[in-house]
Formats: structure tokens, sequence, C-alpha cells
């Protein structure tokens, strides 16, 4: 059989962690909020932009919602069989009409309403869905999956609307269109999809991102209107590389107010970007590519280098005149909403700081060999080897 990813392997990433972020999201999220005053009974995925769009399969098992209906599936009867009793809800939005009644003739047959399983489906463009659906209610939970064309079709007013408690929102921003278009407008050279833009970031983007616009200065604004504006506690970016080039292509940015959702995805990124960096760039193609194949393949494993060459600084900066708990557990999600490191990896860096007299050890006072999630992360004033971190890497 062939991949129905060849030619589009950055459509797999965008795949492979929405695939992985679902089945444990469902487990570990709704798990953690059944314990809550008001219990979760319902989790509920809302595909925003479903398609089916430039799929290579007749059943679209290529697809955003058909993966998400057999995840969702999976971790919904595992949640029932463990004696959870939740209900799940996979609701499906497409604007348009042809691609609607393709989707509606493949998932006809998805609902199981005996076991509380039902996918439903409709024909909006985005910012009428939100209007209907309105922000989560306290008895569910629900993630949000927006995946636009371009930049148009969910404006900061929708995601407002809808990004109120119980709420995540996976959102692939289309950096590299970005950039393109944040270099032209500033120059003057403004289309009609300026609007569109101003709707989404707010009409003083311009001033915001300073002199010298770029994607990732428009990314880090819509990340700041996510927390500030609209209440995210985390809004973390899974960079994802453009097939055969340099450059990045587009961000997935996860909203949430969980750190454990943080730390999810930093794990499902490590797991996703090292086996994507090979099919971006095969090795029966590297020399059509642009740029320097090598140096390009071991991009994720440089960032995550750069990140640990640095966390003794991030970590200063986190902790430093910190007004938030400074429990191991949210110093560390704070971390990794910035630096693509894994909860254990930052376990390990704490250590070797403790180790090398620039962390105090506190957890050891119970014993313990590492920071657990309520060990209180203090660091040494004026340290003699405040770098010694530097040895490990
Ligand atoms: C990038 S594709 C989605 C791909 C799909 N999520 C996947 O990964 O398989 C975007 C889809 O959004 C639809 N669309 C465009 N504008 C929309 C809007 N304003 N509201 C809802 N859907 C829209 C397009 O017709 C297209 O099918």
């Amino acid at each position: 059989m062939t991949d129905p990813y060849d030619g589009r392997p950055q459509s797999w990433a965008k795949h492979e962690i929405l695939k992985r972020y679902l089945g444990p999201f469902s487990q570990k999220v709704v798990r953690g909020l059944k314990n809550l005053q008001t219990p979760i009974d319902e989790l509920v995925f809302v595909d925003g932009f479903a398609g089916p769009w430039d799929t290579a399969t007749d059943d679209c098992s290529d697809s955003s919602f058909m993966i998400a209906i057999a995840e969702l599936r999976r971790a919904h009867d595992a949640l029932n069989a463990s004696g959870l009793g939740i209900r799940t809800r996979v609701h499906l939005n497409e604007a348009n009409r042809k691609a609607y009644r393709r989707l509606v003739d493949l998932v006809a047959e998805s609902s199981d309403h005996a076991s509380g399983f039902r996918v439903e489906t409709t024909n909006l463009p985005f910012d009428e869905l939100a209007a209907q659906i309105g922000p989560a209610n306290a008895s569910e939970f629900r993630l949000v999956f927006i995946d636009p064309k371009g930049w148009s079709g969910y404006p900061l007013a929708c995601l407002r609307k809808l990004g109120r408690e119980n709420t995540e929102l996976l959102i692939n921003f289309m950096r590299y269109h970005v950039h393109r278009f944040v270099k032209s407008s500033a120059e003057g050279e403004t289309e009609g999809e300026d609007r569109q833009f101003s709707a989404l970031l707010g009409e003083d983007w311009r001033d915001r991102i300073g002199t010298s616009p770029s994607g990732i200065a428009a990314r880090d604004l819509l990340r700041e209107r996510l927390r500030k504006d609209i209440g995210f506690r985390f809004a973390p970016v899974m960079e994802i590389g453009m097939a055969q080039r340099e450059q990045v292509h587009f961000d997935l940015i996860l909203a949430t107010r969980s750190t454990v959702a943080v730390d999810l995805a930093r794990a499902i990124e490590k797991k996703v970007m090292e086996d994507y960096e090979k099919r971006r760039i095969p090795s029966s193609q590297m020399d059509l590519f642009e740029g320097d194949p090598d140096y390009a393949r071991d991009w994720f494993i440089r960032r995550r280098r750069d990140a640990q060459a640095s966390f003794y600084k991030k970590l200063q900066e986190t902790v430093d005149g910190r007004r938030r708990s400074n429990e191991f557990k949210s110093v560390c999600a704070d971390i990794q909403e910035d630096m693509p490191l894994t909860k254990s990896a930052i376990t390990l860096l704490l250590v070797h700081l403790a180790d090398n007299g620039a962390v105090e050890a506190t957890w050891k006072e119970r014993g313990a060999k590492r920071p657990g999630d309520f060990d209180p992360v203090i660091l040494v004033q004026n340290p003699c080897t405040p770098d010694g971190q530097s040895s490990l890497f």
C-alpha cells in the first residue's frame, strides 16, 4: 500500500500530533477533571474546519476527523471500561457544501448511541459555529481543533466565545504564509486579507509586533492574546518544518489551562518530530533539498539542545520574582510553554543543577532522588558554578 502522506509529510506531522494527543488527553485530562466538585461527564471534540480536504484514501482515514473518531472511540471505550462513565461527542464542522456532503456520508455509521458515543456534523462558517455552540458548560470538557487553510475564519472574538473554562484549543497557525503577509503588509501592500488578519490579531497588530514584523512575532502576539485576553494559562507551540525546505511551515499552538496538557504536548512533539525530520527530507531526495539536509534534519534535536544549554537562564527568569506557586509542577510547565523539553528532561536538569550547587535539592528532604510535583524550586543565590550544567551537554 502506498503511503497516503507521500508528498505531504507536514500533514502526517499534524495528524500524528493530533492522534497522539487525543487518547492521553481524554485519559489524563478527563480523569483529573473527574475529581472536581462538578465532575465532567462529557468529552467533546470539535473539528471546526474538518474537510475532507486533500486526502489520498477513499475512506479518508488520512483526515483529521477520521483520525479523531478512531482515537476518541478507543479512549471512550477505555474510560467506560474502567468505570468512569463518560459520554463522548465528536462535532465535525465544514463550511464548504460539497466537502460537507462527503463528510456526512463518511461518518454516517460512526455514532453508537447505546454506549454514549456520538458523532454530529454542521455545515457552517466557523464564526457561526462558535456563536451557535458558545462556551463549554460545567459538566463537559472540550478540545476545539482549528485547522483553516490560511488565517481567516477564526477571529479572536470567536476564540474568546469558545475559550472559557473546560476548553482547550489546538490551532494550526500558518506561519509561513503569515510571515509573507506581515512583511508585505508592513510595507504598505495590504490586501483584502488585512481585515481578517486584524480580526485575528487585533486592530493594533502592526504596533504590537514592532518594527521588524515576522511570522514568529505575529504568532507570539496570538499566544499573548490567548493568555491575556482569553485567560488560557499556557500556549505552547509545536513547530512543523516545511517539506524539502529549511523553513517552518506552520505552528500548532495548544491553548490550555492544564500543566498535564503542556507536558503531554512536549512528550508527543519529541516522539513525532524525530520521525518527521526523516520524512520531510527522505534519504532518496537529499539532493533535491534546498539547503543543507543534514543540518535541517537535526533541527529539532538542535532546538532541544539549545533549550538545555539555556535552561539555567530560563529557570532564573521563571523563578525570580515569581507570583505563581514555585512548586516544581508549576515552574516546569511555565518553562515547557516556551521550550521543547519534556518533564523528565527538566527533572534531570534540576538534579544536575542541584549537584552543582545552583539549585536547592528540596526533594531530598523527603528522601527523594529527584523533584516531584510539589517540591519547591529554589535557586541558590550566588552559586559558585551557576552554569555548571554545560558539562552535561
Ligand atoms: C486545511 S483544511 C482541513 C483539513 C483537515 N482538518 C485535516 O487535517 O484533514 C480546511 C477546511 O476548512 C474548510 N473551511 C474554509 N473556511 C472555513 C470556515 N470559515 N469555516 C469552516 N470551514 C472552513 C475548507 O473547505 C477545508 O475543507
